[in-house]
Formats: C-alpha cells, structure tokens, sequence
C-alpha cells in the first residue's frame, strides 16, 4: 500500500463540500439513495475481469473501491483522489477489510502514472467537482493513463432526465454544485479523444453513466 504525495492542483472542492462533514459523506450518500445498489451499476457497467488494473480517479471515500473489493474478481486496485482526509478514511476502511489498494492523492489533471498503466478506469460524480478549467485536461489525463483499448466509465449528474422531477432536481443541484459542464459529458469525452463515446445506463433519471475507449 502507498499513500503519496499531492499532485496537482492544490484546491478542490471535497466530497461533501465541507471538509469538515467529510466523515459524513458515507451517510449523505446512503440517505440520498447513492449507496450501494447506485455503486453496483456503476460496477457492473465497469465490468473488471481477473487481475485488471483499474483506477477510481475521484475515489473519495474509497465507497466504489470498497465494493469492487469484496466482489469475487481479483484486481490491482488504485484510488485516486486530492483529497487527503477522504484519501485517509478510504484506506482505513478497505485496510479494516484487509484489502490492499494503491492511494495517491492526486488530482485527475495529473495522475503520478506513466501512459498506458491501466485496463480500465471509472470516476463517479467527481468530474463536476474538477475545476471548469482542468475538466477536459483531466478527461485527456485518464486517457493518457489507458492503456489502447482501455475503458473509462464516466458517470455524473445529467439534466436530461426522463421524467420532470428529476430534471428539476437537477436545476436545483445546479444552484449549489458547478454541474455547467454536465450537459456535454459525452462530447467532451469525444473531445478528450475518447472513441466509442456512448450513455450506457442512467440511474434514477438524473444520473448518467457514460463509456468511452482508448483507442488500439
Ligand atoms: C462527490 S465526491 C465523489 C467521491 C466518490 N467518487 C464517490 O462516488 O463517492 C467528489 C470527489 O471528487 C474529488 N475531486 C475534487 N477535485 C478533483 C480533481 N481535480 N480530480 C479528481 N478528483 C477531484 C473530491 O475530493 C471528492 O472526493
């Protein structure tokens, strides 16, 4: 196990805003209904194969990984996230478990990894917490790290929901969260250069989980 040092941008926005409610997060999601039947899409979408590299860049409080963990595929896990106190609450959790996964707090605009280091990556309600300005340098970064071939599982909220609660949910989460860029997931993945650019599942309408390629 490693826990390195901060890469990249210094300031970001944590996992529940507050660095103070960070211990919290955990509990946020699991009353908001983003507990584990949301992680276990996002997991099934992702679908790891025995002894894959994957990266949860925005890992948080290591939730997603915690999960992958415990299923029956074997992988080489690594979390990626700039903040060091949800860095700290995620390896305990998965160290309580006996779980070994890599921690580098790094921000996705500079992942400490050389090109082409992992099968697949996966990065959940992160991307609206990236700075507008390091968003699509951090699409290209998760790109760099793929090796050709490589999968990326995207998911976010969406304003295009189905139904029209949903999508005023969302005009409401946009008064308090930066989600300006979260209408054009797919074409700035495009832009990054991923291919194979497609929404693959929707959870509750408002969230979108999107897939893109690095291509051979
Ligand atoms: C809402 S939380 C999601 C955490 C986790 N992926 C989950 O699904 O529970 C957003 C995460 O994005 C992280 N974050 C903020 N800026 C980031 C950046 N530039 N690169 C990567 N992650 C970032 C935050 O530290 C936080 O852990």
């Amino acid at each position: 196990m490693s826990y390195n040092r901060p890469m990249g941008g210094s300031s970001h926005i944590p996992p529940a805003h507050f660095s103070s409610l960070t211990p919290l997060y955990d509990l946020f999601c699991a009353l908001i209904g983003l507990g584990k039947p949301f992680r276990r899409e996002i997991l099934r979408h992702l679908a790891a194969e025995p002894d894959e590299r994957v990266i949860d860049a925005g890992c948080g409080t290591g939730e997603l990984l915690r999960l992958l963990e415990s299923s029956s595929v074997s992988i080489k896990a690594v979390g990626a996230d700039p903040d060091g106190k949800a860095l700290a609450l995620a390896r305990r959790k998965l160290e309580s478990v006996g779980r070994d996964v890599e921690w580098v707090q790094a921000s996705m605009s500079r992942l400490p990894f050389p090109e082409a280091s992992f099968d697949a990556a996966v990065s959940t309600l992160a991307f609206h917490h990236i700075p507008a300005e390091d968003r699509l340098a951090s699409l290209r970064e998760v790109l760099r790290v793929l090796k050709p071939g490589g999968r990326f599982v995207l998911c976010d909220l969406v304003p295009d929901a189905p139904s029209a609660a949903a999508r005023l949910a969302f005009r409401l989460l946009s008064l308090l969260e930066p989600l300006q860029d979260n209408a054009r997931l797919a074409g700035m993945l495009a832009e990054a250069g991923f291919s194979e650019v497609s929404l693959i599942g929707r959870y509750r309408g408002i969230i979108g989980y999107f897939q893109g390629r690095k291509r051979n």
